[in-house]
């Protein structure tokens, strides 16, 4: 008998243990400030309320993205009660009101407090966004139950977080590979997860044209598709014999913008000019400076193959493009690449050393008539997006040929660039390809890994270590013009859904602590220790990640 009731005793405290299910808040990225009282809990119950302001159907789809969230992650279904004031769960605006009139930074209006105590819990932001931020901050400190548990226990928390940066971006290359918009999808809630909230789309590459532009109903359709692709990395010469195409129409660019916003992420559309611009020749070859045919290229690198700088066609062709994606996409920052442009063919093109001429282009030391030649183009362009109210953003090169005022750079040969922008007074995005190229492979064992760009380790430490703001070369005034780092996901050897997430994750856990977290707060050792749970949620959304970190 007494055996019977030991037996008893044990199977009930085994069920209690079972169910008693816990959140912490451990999460990635580390909020800012988190204050536990890990000795009271409070239990989130099913069918537990959800209060938010029934006129606003903003913060109603924020409301249904929490519950949706909890539902998957813990099991615990939640239940909409508009304007309930008993709620368990309340989101609301009643942020507090700072002491100074002082404008609010971008990185203040996302800023949330997620309060659990004995009454439930209780979520205030300033915008919107902040809700946001904080439901994620939630799905993320709540347990992955399998099969559901019946109620979930919440030590009492007040967490107070905020962004460290204001552009917290993510590229991925749709140049050299199409994905599909439902692969967009995911991968903006993969982003949003991480509070990364710049999709930086490339879209046009020497390997396709991937923008519809109603103007010219050819780009696209001839431009996107190159007669079959090189195998495997380093130009090996041998090629599939398969014809590869794909393009975003304008509509289904609205759907990706749309479906963006809703989860706080801005797309920040990229027409690599004047190189990189292969496609458009194949399909306009008199804006090439020889003529004559141009394939859509079937290999990676460099191409030599540029617009003409002298054709005064080039600037009407970009104005032309540039005006459709600024309709199609509403971002403040407009990219044109200017990244890898050789100058052999303007050097050679009479049209070309005309323009140089009449434009009085002349080698100062610094800058080559040729790179000046780029800058006037760039200018062109700038004024032209700028008049739509839009700044443009350039990759590092762009500074080679002197640079106008409101230009942004995307500093990618390492910082230097990036430095030299901000010493010259331009604002900065940093990107370095040592920490932010993340078509690297991640693991030190190359072979342990689907092959990829392989020329140097970007592994999830390295990325993990960069700090955007060099504080060694930049003055506390100068680091204010670095907007925030972006990690970039190129696509030459990345082909397919399942192998850009893995190329993605877990870096970009690490990469959102850069964005995201103040330095003090960053410890490698303890991410680690963080990322169990996130990888359980990449396991619900169904993505794949390295099961690895190094
Ligand atoms: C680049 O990697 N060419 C920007
Ligand atoms: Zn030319």
């Amino acid at each position: 008998m007494r055996h019977l009731f030991s037996t008893i005793f044990l199977l009930s405290l085994f069920c209690a243990t079972a169910t008693a299910q816990r959140a912490d808040y451990d999460v990635i990225p580390l909020p800012k400030l988190v204050k536990v009282d890990s000795a009271r809990v409070f239990n989130l119950q099913q069918g537990a309320t959800v209060a938010f302001d029934a006129n606003n159907p903003e913060i109603y789809r924020i409301a249904q993205f929490l519950c949706e969230w909890v539902g998957e992650t813990s099991g615990v279904g939640l239940t909409l009660a508009p304007n309930d004031k008993k709620a368990v769960v309340c989101l609301s605006l009643d942020y507090p009101a700072a002491d100074d009139a002082a404008e609010l930074t971008e990185q203040q209006k996302e800023a949330y407090i997620l309060k659990v105590d004995k009454r439930g819990i209780k979520i205030i932001a300033r915008e919107p966004v902040g809700l946001f931020r904080a439901a994620q901050t939630l799905r993320k400190s709540l347990p992955v139950v399998k099969g559901g548990a019946q109620s979930i226990e919440l030590p009492f928390v007040e967490i107070r977080d905020e962004p460290r940066f204001l552009y917290r971006g993510v590229l991925l290359d749709c140049g050299r590979h199409y994905f599909s918009v439902d692969f967009i999808k995911k991968f903006l809630d993969v982003m949003a997860l991480h509070g990364s909230n710049q999709f930086h789309w490339h879209l046009t590459e020497d390997q396709g044209w991937r923008f519809e532009v109603k103007a010219y109903p050819q780009l696209a359709v001839k431009g996107s598709v190159r007669a079959q692709t090189v195998i495997g990395p380093g130009n090996s010469g041998i090629y599939d014999g398969v014809p590869y195409g794909g393009y975003y129409t304008q509509d289904e660019c609205r759907e990706i913008v749309r479906y963006a916003a809703e989860r706080y992420i801005n797309v920040v559309p990229e027409i690599d000019l004047p190189g990189h611009m292969q496609s458009a020749l194949h399909v306009f070859p008199h804006l090439g400076c020889k003529g004559g045919s141009y394939p859509v290229r079937t290999y990676w690198g460099v191409s030599r193959e540029v617009l003409c700088g002298g054709n005064p066609e080039t600037l009407t062709f970009l104005k032309t493009v540039l005006g459709e994606l600024c309709d199609v996409f509403p971002s403040k920052f407009i990219h044109i690449g200017g990244d890898e442009c050789p100058k052999n063919r303007w050097r050679e093109c009479a049209k070309c050393q005309a323009k140089i001429k009449e434009l009085g282009l002349k080698d100062d030391g610094r800058h080559s008539p040729e790179n000046q030649l780029q800058s006037y183009i760039n200018r062109e362009v700038e004024a032209f997006v700028k008049e739509r109210g839009r700044d443009i953003i350039g990759w590092d090169e762009i500074l080679e040929g002197g640079l106008s005022g409101g230009s942004i750079i995307m500093s990618w040969r390492g910082v230097k660039g990036g430095i030299a922008a901000a010493r010259q007074g331009h604002r900065v995005i940093m990107s370095p390809n040592v920490y932010s190229y993340i078509d690297h492979p991640q693991l030190k064992d190359y072979g342990k890994q689907p092959r990829t760009t392989d020329s140097y380790l970007v592994s999830a430490s390295k990325v993990y270590s960069f700090e955007p703001l060099i504080p060694d070369s930049l003055t506390v005034e100068q680091q204010k013009l670095i907007l925030g780092p972006q990690v970039n996901l190129w696509t030459e050897h990345v082909a397919y859904p399942e192998h850009a997430f893995y190329q993605l994750l877990p870096r970009l856990g690490a990469a959102s602590e850069v964005q995201w977290c103040l330095p003090a707060q960053k410890d490698f050792e303890e991410f680690k220790k963080r990322l169990p749970r996130l990888k359980k949620i990449y396991d619900l959304m169904g993505v794949t990640y390295c099961r690895q970190i190094e």
